[in-house]
């Protein structure tokens, strides 16, 4: 990898700030002044310097995104924003957003490249619960509480997993459930006779969406969020 594309993933400052830096002699690799902003490093075994300070190459990245509605989880795509795009310019090239959240909703969303935890999250016989807050057309009542809670027939091969659901006002709610088939959220509340009008992923597994979050902004996940997942995909997630 290029140094300053090195220290740029680091988040030690803009490209071309780290490029004077370099050329400034502020940056060194193995002991070694480097001078030369296109010089290759081996991130995981090389030790680089910048300003005197020893930098770190993590091989895992956790970002947690608020995802704001009309922007698609993915990668990349030919007619719409993605939530990539709203990483800005930070070490985003091996990197993916775990699961979807259809183009309408908002939330919680994490982008990694840690491929093992993301099929843990996401695989359907790890159960792990992912909690949404639903506004809803109508008033929720104890019978769409009763059928949401038993599991729904949406129409796949197999009912869905029995929910849990937190009334929070008469038509908005917390549901939470262990699986994520497709638009499985508004299928379960159409299936009991209402209408979602508003959606956002509030939890998933241990994470919770960080409120002080604005909608389209993002922040590294702290090292204790990033150990309660660790430890989690051992035992309950
Ligand atoms: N369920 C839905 O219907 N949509 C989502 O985006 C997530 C869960």
């Amino acid at each position: 990898m290029r140094l300053d594309k090195f220290l740029r993933e680091q988040n030690l400052g803009t490209r071309s700030q780290l490029k004077k830096d370099i050329q400034a002699g502020l940056v060194s690799v193995n002991g070694i002044t480097a001078l030369s902003p296109q010089q290759q490093i081996a991130e995981e075994t090389d030790q680089v310097s910048y300003k005197g300070q020893l930098c770190v190459y993590e091989k895992y990245i956790y970002y947690l995104l608020h995802k704001p509605a009309g922007v698609v989880s993915a990668v990349r795509d030919a007619h719409d924003k993605t939530v990539m795009d709203l990483l800005g310019d930070v070490r985003k090239n091996d990197l993916f957003p775990v699961g979807r959240l259809d183009k309408d909703t908002e939330g919680l969303l994490l982008i990694t490249n840690d491929g093992k935890l993301s099929h843990e999250l996401l695989s359907p016989t790890k159960h792990v619960e992912k909690e949404y807050e639903c506004c809803l057309a109508d008033v929720f009542d104890e019978r769409q509480k009763v059928l949401l809670e038993q599991g729904v027939d949406i129409g796949d091969k197999k009912p869905t997993a029995p929910a849990h659901v937190r009334r929070l006002t008469e038509r908005k709610i917390a549901l939470t459930i262990t699986e994520g088939r497709f638009h499985q959220v508004k299928r379960m509340l159409h299936a009991v006779g209402n209408e979602v009008t508003y959606l956002k992923r509030i939890r998933m597994g241990p994470l919770i969406l960080d409120e002080t979050l604005p909608r389209g902004s993002w922040r590294r996940l702290t090292k204790e969020e990033v150990e309660c997942l660790q430890y989690d995909r051992s035992s309950h997630l």
